[in-house]
């Protein structure tokens, strides 16, 4: 029998990149899928491949949702919030998938990234495990990237400053910032295109624009083009910001680490103008000294995903950018050397796809392994 299937935040950014590759990856064909809304009771769900999916049900009818074997959720943490306690209250066993940081905290639930977690994962549903949920994209990303030293015991400190894309804030997020592009190239395409150009004009021109009230007005935020935000998500009140404070406690809960084992992480999380793709460059101290010849050998054994870059300029600035990464599931990892802070130290820097394997297919790969139960 095929498992039933409530999917909800299906056209939201990770629900539609989720969806794509599950028709990419023939998902739809090992289940029975219900389509659910918030907002579209009784409207006609997708047709994908010639083939309709019926009526769109309603996301809050526990009624309906109490039928499901399986709910896959990427409609965000208030939606989990109202509804994941009301459905357990009523006595619903069945497994609950979901995107966003509402429950990774829940002490019932487990954060799934199988390629470093699989033992885990697996232990946990023996044990009756029943909530899943994906990480955090720059925890999933980062752990995808440095698995081989995590998963030797290697790694003692981490710092980590993140370079992350729009997209990463929502959709709109991606819209604003090609307005913004447009207006400031809109500012300055007469004298740009003169021969004799002058640079120092162009730059006052932006930036002065930059800081206007009338461009602070019209996206009513802090510019991103031309710019960067070294601040994601809500203030913490520590001096960290959430995304940071994200960091070390889902690495060690996915991870599994028990007090005097964990990885004390740090960081500083940082919006830049890319589109697609988080990036994040690593300082970590090593609990041994290793030639860097084994530690890339035991990064790159990791997974099938990762691809090394050898870290020379030629093709660090060829191959090591977002643009090279966006929509593949690799995981670009180059910039591996030894710090000057001291042999047990080394650096890296990392690129993945936030709305693949930072969001959408840990979530995917959960799904298939439920389903096969
Ligand atoms: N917390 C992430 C960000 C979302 O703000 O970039 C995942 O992409």
């Amino acid at each position: 029998m095929k498992k039933k299937v409530g999917f909800i935040g299906w056209r939201g950014l990770v629900g539609s990149v989720l969806l794509e590759r599950m028709i990419f990856k023939n998902d739809l064909s090992k289940i029975n899928i219900k389509f659910f809304t918030t907002s579209q009771v009784g409207h006609n769900g997708p047709k994908i491949n010639n083939k309709k999916f019926g009526i769109l049900e309603n996301a809050y009818d526990l009624h309906k949702l109490i039928e499901l074997d399986i709910i896959l959720t990427c409609q965000g943490s208030t939606y989990t919030e109202k509804v994941y306690f009301n459905l357990r209250k009523l006595g619903w066993k069945g497994f609950w998938i979901d995107a966003s940081s509402c429950l990774r905290t829940n002490k019932n639930s487990i954060i799934v990234l199988d390629p470093v977690n699989y033992n885990f994962i697996i232990e946990s549903i023996n044990n009756g495990c029943k909530t899943f949920s994906g990480g955090n994209c720059t925890v999933s990303l980062m752990l995808m990237a440095l698995g081989g030293l995590f998963s030797e015991n290697l790694i003692k400190k981490i710092f980590v400053s993140t370079y992350q894309a729009a997209s990463g804030a929502g959709s709109n997020y991606i819209k604003k910032l090609l307005l913004e592009m447009g207006i400031l190239h809109n500012s300055v395409e007469k004298e740009i295109n003169k021969n004799n150009f002058s640079i120092l004009k162009i730059e006052n021109v932006v930036s002065s624009l930059l800081k206007s009230k009338k461009f602070l007005r019209r996206f009513n935020d802090v510019p991103l083009a031309g710019n960067l935000i070294p601040w994601i998500d809500n203030d913490n009140g520590d001096g960290n910001s959430k995304e940071e404070i994200k960091g070390e406690f889902e690495t060690n809960k996915i991870l599994n680490l028990k007090f005097l084992d964990k990885v004390i992480i740090d960081s500083i999380c940082v919006r830049v103008s890319t589109f697609r793709c988080h990036s994040q460059s690593f300082l970590i101290e090593l609990k041994k000294n290793i030639f860097i010849k084994e530690v890339k050998e035991i990064l790159c054994n990791h997974n099938k995903w990762i691809k090394l870059i050898d870290n020379t300029k030629s093709d660090t600035i060829a191959n090591l950018t977002p643009s090279m990464v966006s929509g593949t599931l690799k995981i670009l990892l180059g910039r591996i050397k030894k710090s000057n802070f001291g042999n047990k130290y080394i650096t890296a820097f990392s690129i993945g796809d936030q709305l693949l394997w930072g969001a959408s297919e840990p979530l995917r790969r959960i799904l298939n392994i439920l389903i096969k139960l």
